[in-house]
């Protein structure tokens, strides 16, 4: 058993026994089928996790009410989805795992998606009172679709009337035994994350005068007439595992202090199990900690309710380290623990953990690109969620690795993540491979990142493991070596696969070239450094992340941009880093492009007047351009040439691991 005891020993939800203390998190996926049902694209998915030794798969959201169908999550409104559900449960359970679905009804955070289905005109989106949402971000400019989405977060709800509430718990009730007959082993009901169960929960939310508002026992009515009614449908056998938000961390909403109150009364209702997450629409960064956030972000609300409830409690909330996560359960702060991201990254994580392989575990970032619809929309929309570290996913079937029949002598050029994952996959192959790199430290930009501040804990447990995995798979790393046309033609490779990176841009203005003008990678590394007063110039990733650094030294920082602020930038991280510039009082110059450098500042345009940005040092944070020039002189110098990662177009590490990949199967 290794020394993980506490987390590999048995437990109990209700009268349903698990095989130890390791339960996935509920992820929406996006991969069913139009109306909303399940299709064979997903069983491979959770069979996997079921297979990487996993307790317990509470799978992802699912509709109980047809007036609450959204395009993003799959429906069990009808009991023609049971056979869709019944093939997920079946793929659980033959992969040794055991299975729950999650329930949800998103009352006024309907309006979000209305426009994306076809509803009728009268469906007017409901909520314990009349009030739009939360907003989590200012009007974005990017999208028809965004700000489509965005005008229609602000359409009034209509307030649930008793009868509707009646009706919604039993909608509750009938999709939790569809769940059961479908074969599913358990049930959780999403009282969570500012949707309608939560709303009802919330003091901002819910503003209602009857029995369901007013003190915490009124407001969490509802969720005990789900559970009560539920409970009476599935019968007592049948585990109910209720998820809540701990906290919404919004001043006025839900906090931990009242929700400790309410256990009792969820207990008292029918829940086998309490599910601790947190947030609401307007905190959404807390619901999947970024890389911005510790390790067990969640885990003291969690801790909160295990000392008042008298049945299991699952903690959640970016735990990635088996030690983390044995301790959580040998200190008593909860009875299970819960992997999201993790499990994305790696569905493999128990079994590594129980055996003792932490190494071996491919780790979660935190960047949140699995989320990254914005940025990745084709990717998301096309093939469900992605992740940056783990190409496969989603494509446990597809995308097997074979061991090669003719062994080939490849060259690879590049050691930044995309050239690591390659020459490994490749050397695992089977093939002859060499790893060149021209400087000598591994890694290439996520090396730089690396060092950032925000990003060292999470971006670092990449590098290690890849740096493991080329030692393991014996491949021979040539450090500090140009690779020249002449190398290549003397080395007589098969193939080359070319991962030269990217170098960072710089702007055609005056000024430019004057000494108070640096690269914010010269920042990060310590080669440069910056005055009290800064300019950063770029508003995407490295400009806010450079910018709250900066700040945190306490030096005095503006950040000027030429578009708006956060672009491309994941809308949870966007919404952590936006809150901490603001907090540290960093000036924001959106839309305001750079025109002029001179010694004791920065010229932009802002408002459509010029306008001048006093400071000692003006830090560069826009972008990077590719290095092509060795594919260019080598593209004919052996059979097989192939580029891959940012020196085909800088994009972040998710294309250069999903390339390498790619290219390292096809060779
Ligand atoms: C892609 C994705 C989809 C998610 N979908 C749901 C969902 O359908 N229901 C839910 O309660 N939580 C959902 N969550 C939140 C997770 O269940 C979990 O609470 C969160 O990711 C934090 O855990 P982690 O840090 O281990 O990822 C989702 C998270 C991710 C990353």
């Amino acid at each position: 058993m290794g020394k993980l005891r506490k987390l590999f020993e048995p437990g109990r939800i209700g009268r349903m026994e698990l095989k130890n203390r390791v339960v996935m998190a509920p992820m929406g996926t996006g991969r069913h089928g139009p109306e909303g049902e399940l299709t064979d694209r997903l069983p491979e998915y959770y069979a996997a996790r079921a297979r990487g030794g996993v307790g317990l798969i509470i799978c992802q959201s699912s509709i109980i009410l047809w007036e609450s169908r959204a395009p993003f999550r799959p429906c069990i409104y009808d009991d023609k989805f049971i056979p869709g559900f019944k093939m997920v449960a079946d793929a659980i359970h033959e992969a040794g795992g055991k299975a729950a679905f999650q329930l949800v009804h998103h009352g006024r955070l309907l309006t979000d998606y209305q426009s994306l289905v076809s509803h009728p005109e009268d469906i007017k989106p409901i909520a314990p009172s009349a009030l739009s949402r939360l907003l989590t971000k200012e009007a974005p400019s990017q999208s028809k679709e965004e700000v489509v989405l965005w005008v229609r977060g602000n359409i009034i709800p209509r307030q649930a009337s008793v009868e509707d509430i009646r009706r919604i718990t039993q909608g509750f009730a009938e999709a939790a035994l569809r769940v059961k007959k479908a074969g599913f082993d358990a049930v959780e009901i999403h009282g969570g994350h500012g949707y309608l169960l939560s709303q009802f929960l919330s003091p901002l939310a819910n503003r209602r005068t009857d029995e369901y508002g007013g003190s915490p026992a009124n407001r969490a009515r509802f969720v005990c007439e789900v559970l009560a009614a539920t409970r009476q449908k599935v019968g007592p056998d049948f585990p109910i595992i209720l998820r809540i938000s701990g906290s919404d961390f919004l001043p006025g909403g839900i906090s931990i202090e009242e929700v400790v109150q309410q256990v009792p009364l969820f207990e008292d209702a029918g829940a086998d199990a309490l599910d601790i997450s947190a947030s609401e629409q307007g905190s959404i960064d807390w619901q999947y900690p970024s890389f911005l956030f510790p390790q067990g972000a969640l885990v003291p609300l969690a801790a909160a309710v295990k000392r008042v409830a008298k049945i299991p409690v699952i903690a959640v909330g970016k735990i990635y380290q088996p030690a983390f996560a044995e301790d959580i359960i040998k200190s008593g702060k909860a009875d299970f623990i819960a992997l999201g991201r993790a499990l994305l990254a790696d569905p493999q994580w128990p079994n590594k953990a129980r055996e003792g392989r932490f190494d071996d575990i491919r780790p979660c970032v935190y960047c949140l690109n699995c989320f990254n619809i914005t940025a990745h929309r084709s990717y998301v929309l096309a093939e469900g969620i992605s992740c940056s570290v783990n190409p496969r996913l989603q494509h446990e079937k597809l995308f097997v690795s074979h061991p090669t029949t003719s062994p080939k002598k490849v060259m690879v050029v590049g050691a930044g993540p995309a050239g690591m994952e390659a020459a490994r996959t490749l050397a695992e192959r089977g093939h002859k491979v060499e790893l060149y790199e021209q400087k000598d430290v591994l890694g290439g930009q996520w090396h730089i990142a690396s060092q950032q501040a925000q990003k060292k804990e999470d971006y670092s447990r990449l590098l290690t493991y890849l740096k493991r995995g080329l030692e393991k798979a014996g491949v021979p790393v040539k450090m500090n070596t140009t690779v020249t046309k002449e190398l290549v033609k003397n080395a007589k490779p098969d193939a080359v696969v070319v991962a030269t990176g990217a170098v960072p841009s710089t702007l055609d203005i005056p000024g430019i070239t004057g000494e108070n003008v640096v690269q914010a990678n010269d920042v990060i590394l310590g080669k440069k450094k910056a005055g009290q007063s800064v300019v950063v110039v770029g508003g995407r990733y490295l400009g806010m992340e450079i910018a709250d650094q900066l700040a945190s030294e306490g030096k005095k920082v503006s950040l000027a941009t030429r578009r708006e602020l956060g672009r491309a930038v994941e809308r949870n991280v966007y919404l952590t880093l936006r809150n901490r510039l603001v907090e540290k009082g960093v000036f924001l110059y959106p839309h305001s492009p750079a025109v002029e450098i001179k010694d004791n500042g920065l010229y932009i345009v802002f408002n459509n007047d010029l306008f001048f940005l006093p400071a000692d040092t003006i830090v560069l944070a826009i972008g990077a351009k590719p290095e092509k020039e060795l594919m260019e002189q080598i593209r004919n110098l052996a059979p097989e040439v192939y580029s891959i990662g940012d020196c085909v177009a800088p994009r972040d590490v998710m294309y250069a691991i999903r390339e390498a990949d790619e290219v390292a199967r096809k060779i």
